[in-house]
């Protein structure tokens, strides 16, 4: 079994676990889950801060021993099987209200001296918080070699989850494809790289592994109708500035984007030529067109969108102003579905951000989707619980994914 340490907002995190094909996905704490499944890379995964394979499982009353097991049957063997010495690296993060920060190091101070008696000298990460942040975990290079290990240990009740960590975030990398690119543009929004790519893998869905293997055909691709060998193609139809058309293009999927505004699709071209780092013309096809309107060029195998969400607001809307705002974002979605309906196959997947607006008791008025039955989509599981707001922000993100129904 495997640990996923969830990001900020878990329910992304356990939504994500599922489209990329993990199995028996079980919450444990409100932030980490463990499930059953594929090694999954943590560099294509959004709203997951860490990996881990579990060690084995105790209670407190047992875990120093334990520990000390665990480094005398499994950890020095493995440090020892080769003759020269390497400097371990050490961190222990704990997911618990009931381990301290101080107690977290303790428990590598533990392990620590089990292994100095072995004369493996070991560097311990201090511990400022129970778990050590991504940044911490990354810069220290945590689980990128078997000399840098990170423990996680999971507190559910009496029982512990102890995990060695097998992948972290790179945050630097979110930072610089969010802040580094060299077109943004605060009207049309910023959305988070992190949530694109979750959009991105909920979109996918079972195409995931189809897109994961054919990244390097993909990325060494010359031609984009070179259609004798299919390849996953995903669609933006709102691209904005292309954070979407980036995050499918990292994860294997040949990308299609058109936004109605020139300005915009140029914005994603040189988005994506930066991302290249060469011409975007071969693999990359960018039109401008009006999503209710436009007819696109097959084969289109999903869509990861976030619709046009309105003005920004500082305040939030009165109730006439919502009431307008409503209507205008729920055409919108409507002509554009049913534009899209007859462009693409029955089980076609879409995972759209669509606008929720905060109101004065601090809920969100939500869109009404009563319309989709009548246009042949579903609403897929649980979808509906997806919405992504930072604190004080007034349009927020609703999450959907819908499945083109069976004809
Ligand atoms: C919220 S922004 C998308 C931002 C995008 N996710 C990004 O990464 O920058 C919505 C986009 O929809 C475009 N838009 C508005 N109405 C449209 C329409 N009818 N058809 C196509 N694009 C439209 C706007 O030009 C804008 O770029």
């Amino acid at each position: 079994m495997q640990i996923a340490i969830l990001g900020r907002q878990p329910e992304f995190g356990l939504a994500e676990l599922w489209a990329v094909g993990a199995t028996h996905v079980q919450p444990l704490t409100p932030d980490t889950a463990e499930f059953d499944g594929p090694d999954l890379n943590i560099n294509r995964l959004g709203s997951i801060k860490k990996l881990g394979t579990i060690l084995f499982t105790t209670n407190r009353a047992k875990l120093q021993a334990d520990l000390k097991k665990y480094a005398a049957k499994t950890l020095i063997p493995e440090l020892t099987n080769t003759p020269e010495r390497h400097k371990i690296t050490l961190g222990v993060s704990a997911y618990s209200a009931s381990i301290t920060a101080k107690d977290a190091f303790n428990l590598g101070v533990i392990v620590k001296k089990s292994l100095k008696a072995k004369e493996i000298s070991v560097r311990l990460v201090p511990n400022t918080t129970p778990d050590l942040s991504t940044a911490q975990s990354f810069h220290n290079g945590l689980s990128s070699n078997p000399y840098k290990i990170e423990l996680l240990v999971i507190t559910q009740g009496d029982r512990l989850t102890v995990a060695q960590m097998t992948g972290v975030q790179n945050p630097d990398a979110y930072a610089a494809r969010d802040q580094a690119r060299p077109k943004r543009d605060a009207f049309v929004g910023m959305l988070p790289p992190k949530l694109a790519q979750t959009m991105v893998n909920l979109a996918l869905g079972p195409k995931n592994s189809t897109a994961q293997s054919q990244k390097s055909t993909n990325q060494n691709a010359t031609n984009q109708n070179a259609t004798s060998q299919h390849l996953v193609r995903l669609l933006d139809p709102f691209c904005g500035t292309g954070v979407i058309l980036q995050e499918a293009y990292l994860s294997g999927c040949q990308i299609y984007g058109t936004d109605l505004s020139p300005k915009m699709v140029g914005y994603t071209r040189a988005n994506l030529e930066w991302l290249m780092q060469k011409s975007v013309v071969a693999p990359a096809l960018l039109e401008v067109a009006d999503a209710q309107t436009h007819h696109w060029q097959p084969p289109i195998d999903a869509i990861a969108s976030e619709i046009y969400l309105g003005s920004p607001l500082s305040a939030p809307p009165s109730f006439a102003k919502l009431q307008v705002l409503r209507k205008n974002a729920e055409e919108l979605l409507q002509n554009f579905l049913t534009n899209l309906a007859p462009q693409i196959t029955s089980d076609t997947r879409l995972c759209l951000a669509i606008p929720a607006w905060r109101q004065e008791n601090g809920g969100f008025s939500r869109l009404n989707l009563d319309f989709l039955g009548h246009i042949e989509y579903n609403v897929e599981g649980k979808s509906r619980d997806l919405l992504y707001a930072r604190e004080q922000q007034i349009v927020a993100r609703d999450l959907i994914i819908l499945v083109k129904n069976k004809e």
